[in-house]
């Protein structure tokens, strides 16, 4: 790993003067929304009440989840909604971002709704409402039918008429009712990730094929887009993981590498989603892929762009004989969360700022669609997980948002990563992101100091830190 300082764009605040200058912290614009996210996979359970996904495959092979942790029962949230919806009202969110599971609705992902999963998602929906709380549903959050990966997955452009199919199903029960939705919940860790590089499921290894994957994904986003417009009266954005990209160093070829990447992570994402094009870099491998009439179908006009931030990535190039021309190098000088990730507030403020500088006009407002990190916290005598480092991490992060809109941008709300302690995919238990402790043998809830925390900024609007 090279050890050399970044190149900033932004100027730079240090966390440390963030966190104590009180005075220098605006408030976030009125109208500011909090919320909290999840998703199915990683929260419900309720395993026999479903058909399999990819990741009850690849939960199910050896070695794939630390702790061999599998889906089932996961926070049994299937079973437990009624209490998480509890939770959610004490917290005070103004919504709550959750994902549905599409074999929960269609078993094999394709053909004739479940009702008894339509039902659930209905009964959920109905609670949030009642107890004040706006849903945004996610469409598909990576738990794709194990049953359509079998015919190719996301290789396959089926999928995605099978997807829009499902995404209308879903629209027609809970259109007039779900205030936003998010049909595919950060393509590029989908497609880099489960078709890339294998770590997550399906586990394919197709390096850069898997970027017919992030097409057929945004092409998936499109369509769905198109099929819940036709039903619902709600928002439809978007939650893309975007992640401002430093060079290890300003040799030329570490600086080259860096562009690469950041197109394929950030611009291949954002560029059709706002523009109707792919970054110019990547034309070339995109050739047999698209066909005509693509762009259009993925360019749809979005209410919001949700932006899923955890932190930036310093790249560097890899000698000429590597699989892929760049690498992921340490970030060092930032101090980290349990799982490695270098906490640097201000490179979000920093991508609020760049995107809007470079997209302006074709930018609807923000919204942060998640946020938050990995810490175990310390229990207490009381039994209640004393989390700092958590509360540290948002205030701060809040504060690189409310700086940003102070600079300008039109951010709206933000989403906490996440409600509870959730499965980490491959992490399984072992990482803990959650404002609530999960017990993974009873399945019991406890806030942990970070939820009170949020529930007073939440009350005060930002005016309590
Ligand atoms: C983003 C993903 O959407 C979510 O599922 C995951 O748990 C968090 N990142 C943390 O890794």
């Amino acid at each position: 790993t090279k050890r050399a300082e970044p190149l900033r764009i932004s100027t730079v605040m240090t966390q440390d003067r963030a966190m104590t200058d009180a005075a220098a912290v605006p408030e976030l614009p009125p109208g500011f929304r909090f919320g909290v996210a999840t998703s199915a996979w990683q929260i419900e359970g309720g395993v026999a009440e479903r058909g399999p996904s990819i990741w009850d495959t690849f939960a199910a092979a050896p070695d794939r989840i630390r702790g061999g942790a599998t889906g089932d029962p996961a926070c049994d949230s299937y079973h437990r909604w009624g209490e998480d919806v509890g939770l959610l009202g004490r917290l005070g969110v103004h919504s709550y971002r959750f994902s549905i599971s599409w074999p929960r609705v269609q078993p094999g992902g394709r053909g004739p709704a479940s009702a008894a999963g339509l039902d659930h998602y209905e009964r959920q929906v109905d609670a949030l409402l009642a107890a004040g709380i706006d849903p945004m549903v996610t469409l598909y959050h990576w738990d794709l039918p194990q049953e359509l990966e079998d015919d190719g997955g996301w290789l396959n452009r089926d999928t995605i008429d099978r997807f829009a199919e499902y995404a209308s199903i879903v629209a027609d029960r809970l259109g007039d009712r779900v205030r936003q939705w998010v049909p595919v919940d950060e393509p590029n860790v989908a497609s880099m990730f489960g078709y890339g590089l294998g770590t997550h499921a399906p586990g394919r290894t197709l390096h850069f094929n898997a970027l017919y994957t992030a097409h057929h994904l945004l092409l998936a986003h499109g369509r769905a887009a198109v099929a819940v417009r036709a039903s619902s009266t709600g928002e439809v954005g978007c939650a893309n993981n975007h992640a401002p990209m430093w060079p290890v160093s300003d040799d030329a070829a570490d600086v080259g590498a860096t562009k690469l990447f950041d197109a394929l992570w950030n611009g291949f994402f954002l560029e059709p989603m706002l523009l109707g094009r792919y970054p110019t870099d990547l034309l070339p491998l995109m050739e047999d892929v698209v066909q005509e009439g693509d762009l259009a179908t993925i360019r749809q006009p979005l209410d919001f762009y949700g932006v899923s931030y955890y932190m930036p990535m310093r790249i560097g190039a890899t000698p000429e004989d590597a699989d892929v021309p760049f690498e992921l190098c340490e970030t060092v000088g930032y101090p980290t969360t349990d799982l490695g990730w270098p906490i640097v507030p201000d490179a979000l403020r920093e991508w609020l700022i760049t995107m809007r500088a470079r997209y302006r006009a074709a930018l609807p407002p923000i919204l942060i669609t998640e946020n938050g990190a990995a810490f175990h916290g310390t229990r207490g005598a009381d039994g209640v997980v004393a989390d700092a480092d958590r509360i540290a991490f948002l205030d701060a992060h809040l504060r690189a948002v409310a700086t940003a809109a102070r600079r300008g941008v039109d951010v709206r709300g933000y989403y906490a990563w996440s409600l509870l302690d959730t499965l980490e995919w491959t992490e399984g238990w072992t990482q803990r992101f959650g404002l609530v402790e999960v017990d993974e043998a009873t399945g019991e809830r406890t806030p942990k100091a970070s939820f009170d925390w949020y529930a007073s900024v939440i009350a005060g609007q930002m005016r309590s830190l």
